[in-house]
């Protein structure tokens, strides 16, 4: 038996308004909530028992994935009455575990889209004794102080944590922390159990001042954290144009739109132009003329003639009206964006809001 534990108890609030109704991890990319992805790669790799700690609206995740059996894994919910962080909440569910003291768990952010081989890192695991392992990716000089960096040596044991660094002398190393650990189970029990932890800040760092062996295993596959609307939509339409494969995404509607999910029910007319990697819920209306690109069209959603949608998320129910261009955008459940207006990089629509007709125009140098 692997176990795992799947942390999915933040807020989501860069992912706002979507995230007001839905916690992020609950989010359809590629026609499903987020978590089927990361579920059917758990599951492809041996993982049978998941543990959620859950704390933001912790009954949808229930709601959907129930006891598990329909998705061929044991699944069980623990929920925190306040937040606890990230250490915390992997404490919390310590009681629920079944693994014994000297085995591996695995643990999981849960909003990163990956391919790294589960498979191999629980044998780094085993094979070099780690109390901890980490997966690290490489990322880019300019988005480093986004995440935790995770500097090793030679021989891949990890040398100090420093989560956000925020100071220039911090950044001293080009490998995050990717959200997806092995631990020691005994060391889960070893995390304070009455107040809030962050393991990022305060555990890892911790334990290397013990002198615990944490090892990082450098691996550079697919990875994405989706936790903004930007990679939101990067990472959905990559998973339709199959940069990242997953067993989850359910079949499309139509095989003449190669570039495109077109989930059942959906209305599309004849001359639309539906692609790149975009995704159109359930049951959503796009009409004449209209273009949609690297986008996510939430269920019943209805983009009118002739707008145009590149990388944008409209939410459930909203309406996106005629001649209208969203680029970069993020429309709530239910908005209603009248026809011939212009919004782009990073504009958000709440949830229900009602904007006029041409109430919104980027072009201030027309004339
Ligand atoms: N149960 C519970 N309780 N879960 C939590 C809590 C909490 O209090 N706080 C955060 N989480 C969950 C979130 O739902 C998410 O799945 C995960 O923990 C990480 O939180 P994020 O808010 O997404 O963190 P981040 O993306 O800024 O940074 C983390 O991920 C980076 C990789 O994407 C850190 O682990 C960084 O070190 C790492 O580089
Ligand atoms: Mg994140």
């Amino acid at each position: 038996m692997v176990e795992a534990i799947l942390l999915v108890g933040g807020k989501g609030t860069r992912l706002r308004p979507l995230t007001v109704n839905t916690p992020k991890p609950m989010l359809e990319v590629a026609g499903v909530p987020f978590l089927s992805h990361q579920l059917a790669r758990a599951k492809a790799a041996g993982v049978d028992r998941i543990v959620f700690a859950t704390a933001y609206r912790p009954d949808v995740f229930e709601e959907y994935f129930g006891d598990g059996s329909a998705f061929g894994l044991e699944l069980d919910y623990v929920t925190e009455t306040e937040p606890m962080g990230t250490g915390g909440a992997i404490r919390n569910v310590a009681d629920r575990l079944r693994t014994a003291p000297d085995e591996p768990v695995l643990i999981f952010n849960g909003d990163i889209l990956s391919g790294v081989d589960l498979v191999a890192l629980v044998e780094a695991h085993r094979a070099r004794q780690a109390d901890v392992t980490l997966h690290l990716t490489c990322v880019a000089r300019e988005k480093l102080s986004a995440f935790g960096l995770v500097p090793t040596d030679a021989d891949g044991w990890v040398t100090a944590f420093r989560e956000k660094p925020q100071r220039a002398e911090d950044i001293v190393t080009d490998q995050i922390n990717a959200g997806c650990y092995v631990f020691r189970r005994s060391i889960i029990d070893g995390i304070p159990a009455d107040r809030p932890v962050s393991v990022e800040r305060e555990t890892f760092p911790g334990l290397l001042e013990a002198g615990a062996n944490l090892l990082g295993v450098v691996e550079q596959s697919y990875w994405r954290d989706l936790g903004t609307p930007e990679a939101f939509v990067h990472g959905s339409a990559d998973l339709v144009l199959g940069a990242i494969e997953s067993a989850a995404i359910p079949a499309t509607t139509r095989a003449d739109l190669a570039d495109a999910l077109v989930l059942p029910g959906a209305d599309l007319d004849i001359d639309v132009k539906v692609g790149g990697g975009s995704t159109v819920g359930a049951r959503a209306r796009i009409a004449s003329g209209a273009e949609v690109t690297g986008s996510v069209i939430g269920e019943g959603a209805h983009i009118e003639a002739g707008a145009v949608v590149r990388d944008s998320i409209v939410g459930r129910g909203a309406s996106v009206g005629a001649g209208t261009v969203l680029d970069g955008v993020v429309i709530g459940d239910g908005a209603r964006v009248g026809a011939r207006n212009e919004l782009r990089g990073g504009a958000r629509v709440w949830c229900d809001v009602v904007l006029g007709d041409g109430a919104v125009r980027f072009s201030a140098d027309e004339s």
